[in-house]
């Protein structure tokens, strides 16, 4: 198995290099300076992250030839709209037709699009947000794992079922721990890039912190930090030491909503750190959760726009799902077509980002990865923290697979599903 092609690198200036793939050509930062022109490297997440030897290469694109080209057909035959509804409302028509052009949404736009529930009409909106995503971004589809390492936190947010107030077992895997599972993530499971997630848990200083992603590097992997607000001079150190991207939502783009929600903390210390995150040059994952209690279609599409302004590499967002023990544990979540408006509203507004399907929205559904791969997502992760620990990493309830201690049996249903959506369960950087 395998989550990365492997590509030739044909041009190589400073911090910036081309990936020609099977003939396509992605253009990349470069997180591995030891790299010349003409070597094979692997990208994720639009970083090239390592160097192959010619044999592996060789060994593996000739694994994937045949498979490239017949997925990418799939994928081209799926995400054509096949079939259009009588009686659709022309502001709809209207608004899948701008979609089509290229041109940008407005806010009224959006509006109209989460107003529809009929079904037929629904399916329209997904399959043209889905059809967005294969002419755009093509059929990548990052696959990345995820420890959760800690569910030790300082916050004490009202909606998150790990809050600081909430009375849990505890877990605090160690360095070693951390490092010894991702490795063998790496060299097992084949992963190539790992997020590594924790509550705010300040147990992690730099120092470990900096063993840990010096550790991780030396495995040649995209290293994800999903760490909450910490400073941001030890964000720098850890970009300095090799970590390349950061995964940080803002939540929710109501103040108001966001600083009673999250006591102690404001919306523009946490937008001013996404900012800086990007600035330091991390690849950059934000968002927010859909539909917590208080916020209304209004604040889902501001929560689109400022996402979109600060310009992510990957969207993440899923929905509010009430977690037992917690001051919200009574509310209720949105439902699933609420999500899948919001990733295809997002693909529309944000032709080219990568749109990650997260467990949340599992957990509201379970056939939901699939819909939501069709209605303009095409990002992934996969849970490889150990079930007795994942089931202590409970941000919320029933959270979808956390009993599940088979990983080498999700990655394959994980493959199956991306096959069959003619997707590559791979990275290819960003089109060029
Ligand atoms: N429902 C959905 N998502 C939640 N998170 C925390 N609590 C909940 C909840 N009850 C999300 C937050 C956080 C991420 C790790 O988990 O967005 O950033």
């Amino acid at each position: 198995m395998c989550y990365a092609i492997p590509g030739r690198l044909v041009k190589k200036d400073g911090l910036t290099g081309v990936i020609n793939y099977f003939g396509e050509e992605r253009s990349v930062v470069i997180a591995f300076q030891d790299v010349k022109e003409g070597d094979y490297v692997y990208a994720q997440g639009g970083v090239l992250i390592n160097r192959v030897t010619e044999r592996e290469a060789e060994e593996s694109l000739e694994a994937w030839k045949e498979l490239f080209f017949a997925l990418k057909k799939t994928d081209e035959e799926m995400a054509k709209v096949k079939r259009m509804p009588g009686n659709i409302p022309s502001n709809i028509l209207e608004v899948l037709q701008k979609v089509n052009l290229g041109k940008e949404l407005e806010r009224k736009d959006l509006l109209s699009i989460f107003k529809v529930n009929r079904p037929e009409h629904l399916k329209l909106i997904y399959d043209t947000a889905n059809n967005t995503r294969q002419k755009v971004q093509g059929n990548a589809c990052c696959v990345h794992g995820i420890i959760e390492f800690s569910n030790s936190c300082g916050n004490d947010c009202s909606y998150c079922g790990i809050r600081s107030g909430k009375n849990l077992k505890r877990y605090q895997m160690s360095p070693d721990e951390i490092v010894q599972l991702a490795g063998y993530a790496v060299s097992e499971m084949k992963f190539k890039a790992l997020v590594l997630q924790s509550g705010e848990d300040v147990f992690y200083d730099e120092e470990k912190l900096i063993y840990i992603v010096k550790k991780l590097k030396e495995m040649g992997i995209l290293i994800f930090l999903s760490i909450g607000s910490r400073e941001k001079s030890l964000y720098k150190k850890l970009f300095d030491e090799g970590a390349r991207a950061a995964l940080l939502r803002f939540e929710t783009s109501n103040k108001e909503l966001f600083e009673r929600l999250r006591p102690g903390t404001s919306l523009d210390e946490r937008l001013d750190l996404i900012k800086f995150l990007r600035e330091t040059g991390y690849v950059l994952a934000t968002g927010f959760i859909v539909g917590l209690p208080g916020e209304t279609v209004d604040t889902i599409i501001d929560n689109i726009f400022l996402t979109k302004s600060l310009k992510p590499d990957m969207y993440s967002f899923g929905p509010f799902i009430p977690a037992e023990g917690t001051p919200l544990e009574k509310e209720v979540s949105p439902t699933k077509d609420t999500v899948l408006k919001t990733i295809a509203c997002s693909r529309f507004v944000d032709r080219d980002a990568k749109i990650l399907v997260t467990t949340a929205l599992e957990t509201l559904d379970i056939r939901a990865r699939k819909e939501a791969l069709l209605a303009g997502a095409n990002s992934l992760m996969i849970n490889v923290t150990p079930t007795e620990l994942k089931k202590l990493y409970s941000i919320y309830d029933n959270r979808q697979g956390t009993m599940d201690s088979d990983i080498k049996g999700q990655i394959e249903k994980t493959l199956e599903l991306l096959y069959s959506l003619g997707r590559a369960p791979t990275d290819l950087g960003t089109q060029r």
